[in-house]
C-alpha cells in the first residue's frame, strides 16, 4: 500500500478467520519491542537476534540511524541481527563526526536515539517530520542537561543537537511529569552510563518494555509502587518508581517478538462493530502496560475471550477470539488512560457504535501524539455523523446511531487512519480515508490484512 493514499471502505462484510503467531497472515511485531531491539541489540556486547521484527516507517527510521552511527545489522524476512557497539564505542567512532539523522515521524526513534547518544557519548542532530518537529521534546531535554549531556532543542521541539557527552553521566534523581514510556526509556538508555543509580518516579504506569528487555540483558533495574505526598496541600498520589544501577556491559539479545496489540486493536474493534464477524489472533502480546484496551471494551459488553500463553523473553503473550458484540457506553480515566494510551482512536470508534455514553477524561496527553488526537477524532467521526463533544482533557460520545459514510482524512496520524477505516466496515455507506499511505509506518499489511479476514477495502 506504499503508493496508495485513499482506502476505499465498502462495508458490510463481516470479518472472519485467523491470524496465526507468524507466517504471511499474522499480526505485525510489537512497535515499541522492534524499537528497543534494535537499539538495545547496538548497545549490548556481541551480536543479538530479533525474530518477528516490525518492518514498518518507524523502524526504518531508527535502523536508518543506527547506519548512520555505523552499527551494522541484517534484515532476514522478519529477522533482525545486530552487532552492538557496547556501551563505549572505540575512540575512532570520532571520524563519523556528528551524522544528521532524520527520525521521520517517530518520536519513539527521536527519543530512544537521544538517550543511547547520550550514553554512548557520541553526538547527533535529531530531526524529522514537521508532525515530529511539533512533539514535546523539553521533557527529555531538561533532564538530560541534568545529567551532563550537552543537549539543544529548537524551542522545546526537534530538531535536537546533541554534543559530545561526557562519560560517565551525572545519575538522576527524576520525577516525570507526564507518564510517558519514551522520556522513561531516554533516561534509562543514559543513566546506563551514570555514575550511581538513576531513580525516575511517573504519575502513571507508562510500558514497561525497556525494564524487562534490560533485565534480560543482565542489568539491575527495579520498579515499585510508591505513595507519595505532593503540592502545598499534601494530597497522596501514586507513582511509579524505577532504579537502574549502571552495569559494565549489556549482553546481547535473543528474542522473538509478541504480535502488537497496539496493531491488534483496530482488528479487535473492527470485529466487534461488524455484525457476523468472528476473529481468532494468536500471540498478541499481554503485558499488563499495554492491555487496557481489552478492559475498556469488556466494560462495553464485548465478547473478547483471552488466553495467556505465558511468557516469551519475558514479555507475557497470548491468543484471543473476538466476535460481534452489542456494546454499551463506558467510563475511561486516570491509569486506564495510560495503558490505553495509542488505541484511543480504535476506542472511539468501538464507543461510536455503543449504546449510550462514554466519557474519556484525564487525557490530555493525546493531544500531543502524532496528531491532536482529541480534535482530529471530533472532526473525523463528526463528518461521519457520530455525536461527539470535545473536552479539554478527553472528549464524550454518545453512540449507537449508525455511521453514514463519507470522506475523512488520516491527519497524517496511522492510528486516526486504521481507526476510520474500521469504522468504516459497518458504517451505512462506504467510507473514504484519504493520507491512509501513512498507515505503513507502524503495519504496512493492514489493509491486506482486512482483506484476507473478508473485508471489502482498497486502495486508490
Ligand atoms: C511508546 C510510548 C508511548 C506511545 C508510543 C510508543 C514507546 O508514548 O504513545 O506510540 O514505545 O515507548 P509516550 O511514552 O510518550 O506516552
Amino acid at each position: 500500500m506504499a503508493d496508495v493514499d485513499a482506502l476505499r471502505v465498502v462495508p458490510g462484510k463481516p470479518l472472519s478467520g485467523e491470524l496465526a503467531g507468524e507466517g504471511e497472515l499474522s499480526l505485525p511485531g510489537d512497535k515499541s519491542l522492534s524499537h528497543r531491539a534494535a537499539l538495545l541489540g547496538a548497545m549490548a556486547e556481541g551480536v543479538s537476534q530479533v525474530d518477528n521484527f516490525l518492518l514498518a516507517g518507524v523502524t526504518q527510521a531508527i535502523l536508518d540511524g543506527l547506519n548512520k552511527l555505523g552499527v551494522e545489522w541484517q534484515l532476514q524476512g522478519r529477522r533482525l541481527r545486530v552487532q552492538g557497539l557496547g556501551l563505549a564505542p572505540a575512540a575512532d567512532r570520532a571520524r563519523l563526526g556528528a551524522p544528521q539523522i532524520d527520525c521521520g515521524s517517530s518520536a519513539t526513534s527521536m527519543r530512544l536515539l537521544a538517550g543511547a547518544l547520550a550514553a554512548w557519548g557520541l553526538p547527533a542532530t535529531l530531526d524529522g517530520s514537521p508532525g515530529l518537529r511539533r512533539r514535546p521534546m523539553g521533557r527529555i531535554v531538561e533532564p538530560l542537561t541534568q545529567m551532563g549531556v550537552p543537549i539543544q532543542s529548537s524551542d522545546g521541539g526537534a530538531p535536537l543537537l546533541i554534543g559530545r557527552s561526557p562519560r560517565p553521566l551525572r545519575a538522576l534523581d527524576h520525577t516525570l511529569s507526564v507518564a510517558s514510556a519514551q522520556v522513561k526509556s531516554c533516561l534509562l538508555l543514559a543513566a546506563l552510563a551514570g555514575d550511581g543509580e538513576t531513580v525516575l518516579r511517573e504519575p502513571g504506569p507508562s510500558r514497561d518494555h525497556t525494564e524487562r528487555m534490560l533485565r534480560a540483558m543482565g542489568v539491575e533495574v527495579h520498579s515499585q509502587e510508591q505513595w507519595l505526598f505532593m503540592g502545598e496541600v499534601g494530597q497522596q498520589h501514586r507513582y511509579y518508581l524505577t532504579r537502574l544501577t549502571p552495569p559494565q556491559r549489556l549482553q546481547p539479545l535473543q528474542l522473538s517478538l509478541p504480535g502488537d496489540i497496539s496493531a491488534a486493536a483496530f482488528l479487535i474493534v473492527a470485529a466487534l462493530i461488524t455484525p457476523g464477524s468472528r476473529l481468532i489472533l494468536r500471540r498478541v502480546g499481554l503485558n499488563p502496560t499495554r492491555t487496557g484496551l481489552l478492559e475498556a471494551l469488556r466494560l462495553m459488553g464485548a465478547d473478547l475471550v483471552i488466553r495467556p500463553t505465558g511468557e516469551q523473553s519475558g514479555e507475557p503473550l497470548g491468543d484471543m477470539i473476538v466476535r460481534h458484540s452489542q456494546l454499551r457506553g463506558a467510563e475511561v480515566k486516570g491509569e486506564l488512560v495510560v495503558r490505553m494510551i495509542d488505541e484511543f482512536p480504535a476506542f472511539a470508534v468501538a464507543a461510536a457504535y455503543a449504546e449510550g455514553l462514554t466519557v474519556v477524561s484525564q487525557a490530555e496527553e493525546l493531544r500531543f501524539k502524532e496528531s491532536d488526537r482529541i480534535t482530529a477524532l471530533g472532526q473525523e467521526l463528526g463528518r461521519l455523523g457520530v455525536d461527539f463533544k470535545e473536552m479539554p482533557d478527553g472528549f464524550h460520545i454518545r453512540g449507537g446511531l449508525p455511521l453514514s459514510g463519507g470522506v475523512v482524512n488520516s491527519h497524517g496520524d496511522h492510528r486516526l487512519a486504521m481507526a476510520l477505516a474500521a469504522a468504516g466496515l459497518a458504517a451505512k455507506a462506504e467510507v473514504v480515508v484519504g493520507g491512509a499511505g501513512i498507515i505503513t509506518q507502524s503495519y504496512p499489511e493492514f489493509a491486506a490484512t482486512l482483506r484476507a479476514l473478508g473485508a471489502d477495502v482498497h486502495g486508490e
